[in-house]
């Protein structure tokens, strides 16, 4: 596999770059065409590699893209699954070279380059590595499991549709694991194997109160400011200790016994240099948990927009009808994301005062999710990255979601494993997004040990 990867390097990511350059943004109706192109794209090349089928399948929103090669029904088969959309580039003018021209550049942390791009990392470099990698096991004899492959074009938008998807094609999907490399690696030297995802409640609110904006000066003082309670009751949703403040949010959180703790913190983690890489002073999170714990085993709660009144140039002296917030909470098992979104929906409108009217919505979200490390698929992940390393790997739990990795459990009776090579640095869904040269050549490297290890684990 080795030879053959350098022997084709340079079209490899001559092919990644075009794929980059289609901007699939699935949050915004105006990438429509652009969902369409990037799902046509990716179905032709899993065509090239070798593979026996490759569809697109239409849903309600954007298309999904399926593939299989069954080389032999006794053999094993493993169920690739990623994501061909991306995140808005906004804002675009914190870009250092524009999101969907592709360019390579050194930095701190990848010496041998980076690949700066919207979805470098997130994720159409890392599914990419797998069309490379089934390309290379078809051309070289070295395949040694059936595979099938589902990209999806919402998993940035909650997988709605996907869910959809799956569920009427439980056949087309039979598989013995599922494999996503959307997730990170400790650092290029550490390799590691994340074991959960956290779970996400996605919510917005509305604070209203006047019936029109007001003069600020004629009626500033007498009539609540929606603005300025809104950013009360937000602030009333952690205590001092940072625990959230939601009646009931904490009644279904799994306590991590002290050794998973203790496994937990045996990975290495620079706090200094965390601070450095964000350029902030100090950490912030729940007395009682230590950084790596509050992103990873502990739910949260963040804003993620807030507006309100005038925020263009200059000043205008407004007192604002309306103030709405985005507000997400990362889950951690045994949280259900429905529960918490109502409990969340009653709390808010609880803490209400009765100067305004709330209204609170439920946007996307997804059940948290933690693969068995005694899986067969998780030994083969681990044995892929040991090899692939030269290194033990490390396990860890990540903070991030992919909603429907739960529902492929409930929906298809299937494990995932967490077989990721980003790094948390790599600027995932913020400007100048990118992804390691040497990130995308050893996936494509590793990839393959995996299918090895698995068919031998299976037998
Ligand atoms: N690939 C990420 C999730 C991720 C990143 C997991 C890094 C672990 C480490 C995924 O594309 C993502 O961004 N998911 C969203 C979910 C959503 C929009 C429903 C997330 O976590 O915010
Ligand atoms: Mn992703
Ligand atoms: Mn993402």
């Amino acid at each position: 596999m080795k030879a053959f990867i350098e022997k084709n390097k340079q079209r490899f990511l001559d092919e990644l770059f075009e794929f980059l350059r289609i901007p699939s943004v699935s949050a915004d109706p105006k990438f429509v065409p652009d969902m369409i192109s990037a799902a046509n794209w990716v179905q032709q090349k899993l065509q090239e590699a070798g593979m026996d089928t490759s569809e697109i399948c239409p849903t309600e929103g954007h298309p999904i893209v399926f593939s299989q090669k069954i080389i032999d029904p006794s053999l094993p088969t493993i169920l690739v699954y990623g994501h061909y959309d991306v995140q808005p580039a906004d804002p675009y003018e914190l870009w250092d070279s524009p999101p969907f021209e592709p360019e390579i550049r050194k930095n701190a942390i990848h010496p041998d380059g980076s690949i700066f791009a919207r979805g470098a990392c997130d994720d159409k470099g890392q599914i990419y590595m797998h069309v490379k990698a089934i390309e290379g096991m078809l051309a070289n004899n070295l395949l040694t499991c059936n595979v099938k492959v589902m990209f999806e074009g919402e998993e940035e938008v909650g997988s709605e549709n996907l869910e959809t998807f799956i569920k009427a094609n439980k056949e087309k999907l039979a598989a013995d694991i599922i494999l996503i490399s959307d997730t990170s690696i400790i650092a290029n030297d550490i390799p590691s194997v994340e074991t959960g995802l956290r779970g996400l409640a996605y919510m917005e609110v509305e604070v209203t109160g006047p019936n029109r904006d007001l003069h600020s000066g004629v009626y500033g003082g007498a009539v609540a400011n929606p603005a300025n309670v809104l950013a009360k009751m937000i602030a009333s949703l952690h205590d001092e200790d940072g625990k959230i403040m939601v009646e009931g949010f904490y009644d279904k959180v799994l306590e991590l016994s002290a050794t998973e703790r203790a496994d937990l913190e045996a990975a290495p983690f620079n706090e200094s240099a965390y601070k450095k890489d964000l350029g902030i002073d100090d950490v912030k999170g729940e007395t009682g948990y230590t950084t790596r714990e509050r992103a990873a085993i502990r739910p949260t709660l963040d804003v993620n927009g807030i507006w309100s009144g005038y925020t263009g140039e200059g000043s205008k002296t407004v007192l604002p009808s309306v103030a709405y917030a985005k507000i997400s909470m990362r889950l951690v098992p045994d949280q259900d994301w429905i529960e918490i979104s109502d409990l969340f929906d009653k709390h808010f409108r609880k803490i209400a005062p009765s100067t305004v009217k709330v209204k609170v919505s439920r946007h996307h979200g997804g059940q948290p999710y933690v693969t068995p490390t005694d899986a067969v698929g998780y030994q083969a992940a681990f044995n892929a990255m040991q090899e692939g390393f030269g290194k033990t790997p490390v396990p860890t739990r990540g903070g991030g979601s992919i909603p429907i990795v739960a529902l492929f459990e409930e929906v298809l009776g299937l494990k995932s494993i967490l077989f990721g090579f980003g790094l948390d640095s790599d600027a995932l869904h913020s400007p100048n997004e990118n992804y390691g040269v040497f990130n995308f050549f050893k996936g494509i490297e590793t990839i393959p040990l995996f299918y090895k290890h698995f068919a031998e684990l299976s037998k």
